[in-house]
């Protein structure tokens, strides 16, 4: 099988109709591929979340095809959608959304069970991720005794907790200061590097820039490709 675990080809996406209608990408080809880490960048408004909104299966494109792991999504059939969501991504978010009545473990059990993870697994994956994430003193905590940084290494485990081939991450250290957000953009490329994982992670941060793999730069619904030399 090919190393490209994710393919764009010819995305484009539009929003409205007529003279209202706003065109954000045009023919966007791009590939994932295994343990790759790129950044996506791009002034407000250019486009990033509705990028990854498509890669993750969240929105259907325009015009063109999401190939995962070899096989074209169908936008189309909704249950193969939640499939491909439940099984193969994993999604950090800017604000890690947690249940607030839940404590931090029952909270990544809940969420094992609902991508069908075994109960065993389900134990050793939480010890496992809880332990590299250094969360094991927050296990018994509700998420609101925990500060931003703890919450987004939560997000984080929650992300990688089933074994995503896909880890796409918006924003996940616009709430956090620079030295919590560095730690929680390394930690999360550690995991994905780990897992050998795909990570897509949009940021407006140029200082995490040189941590990826490669920058991937949208502007007027073009996305370019910069590899960061290591
Ligand atoms: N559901 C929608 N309906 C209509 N227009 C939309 C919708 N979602 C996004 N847009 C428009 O598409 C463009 C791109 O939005 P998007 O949210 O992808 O930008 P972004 O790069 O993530 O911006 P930011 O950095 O501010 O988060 C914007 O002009 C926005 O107004
Ligand atoms: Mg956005």
């Amino acid at each position: 099988m090919s190393s490209d675990v994710l393919v764009c080809q010819g995305i484009s996406k539009s929003y409205g109709e007529g003279e209202q209608k706003e065109q954000v990408l045009s023919r966007v080809d791009l590939t994932f591929q295994k343990g790759q880490a790129s950044v996506l960048i791009g002034p407000s408004g250019s486009g990033k979340t509705t990028l990854l909104s498509i890669l993750g299966c969240l929105l259907a494109p325009s015009e063109g095809e999401l190939i995962i792991n070899s096989e074209a999504v169908n936008f189309k059939d909704k249950s193969s959608l939640t499939e491909v969501r439940r099984l193969k991504l994993g999604f950090i978010f800017q604000h890690a959304q947690l249940l607030p009545f839940l404590t931090i473990k029952e909270n990544l059990v809940v969420f094992a069970r609902n991508t069908g993870m075994q109960a065993d697994d389900i134990e050793q994956r939480i010890q496992l991720l809880i332990e590299r994430l250094q969360l094991v003193a927050m296990a018994p905590k509700f998420p609101s005794q925990l500060s931003g940084g703890q919450r987004q290494r939560v997000a984080i485990a929650r992300a990688l907790l089933h074994r995503p081939s896909i880890v796409l991450a918006d924003e996940p250290t616009a709430a956090l200061d620079w030295h919590n957000g560095q730690t929680v953009v390394e930690l999360l490329l550690d995991q994905a590097r780990v897992e050998q994982a795909v990570l897509v992670v949009v940021t407006h941060d140029v200082r995490m820039l040189p941590l990826f793999d490669r920058i991937l730069a949208i502007e007027n619904g073009i996305v370019q490709v910069k590899q960061n030399v290591k």
